[in-house]
């Protein structure tokens, strides 16, 4: 099995899911192959061996990751892969993407290599952005 490109999310209401989908879909129409996990169904060892990983939260709490699921997991997962190229996106809403900003800064902060941040309004419709990180990724 290609170990390429894993796409990894939490998404209470959908929005980073269909985020994260479109950006599988613009992998595929790059030619590219990808893996999309929801968070609840990914082990941190197996996603650890991707080349790029791509990783999506929703603003939640206060300007924080997902507490519960998504954020035991990035952490687990950030300590296997220093050096690694890790894409971050994700849907808010009342915001201004504080949230994005302070997790792009730990993440580089623990040596991972943060080469896109894509956020999206919730009235928004980023599925082209999304689809469009997805072909570069490729
Ligand atoms: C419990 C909770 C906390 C939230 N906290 C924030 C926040 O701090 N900042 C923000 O911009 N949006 C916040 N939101 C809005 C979500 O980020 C927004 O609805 C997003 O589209 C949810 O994505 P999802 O559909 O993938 O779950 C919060 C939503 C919930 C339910």
């Amino acid at each position: 099995m290609s170990k390429d490109i894993a796409i990894v999310y939490w998404s209470g209401s959908g929005n980073t899911e269909n985020l994260a989908n479109a950006i599988a879909d613009g992998v595929k129409e790059a030619g590219g192959t990808v893996d999309v996990y929801n968070v609840a169904d990914a082990e941190v060892a197996s996603i650890a061996e991707y080349n790029k990983i791509v990783l999506g939260c929703p603003a939640m709490g206060d300007e924080v990751l997902e507490e519960s699921e998504f954020e035991p997991f990035y952490l687990e997962l950030e300590s296997l892969i220093a050096g690694k190229p890790v894409y971050l996106f994700g849907s808010y809403d009342w915001g201004d993407g504080q949230w994005m900003r302070n997790w792009a800064e730990t993440a580089s902060e623990n040596k991972l290599q943060v080469i896109e941040t894509l956020i999206v309004q919730q009235a928004d419709d980023g599925t082209e952005d999304a689809k469009n990180l997805g072909k570069r990724l490729v």
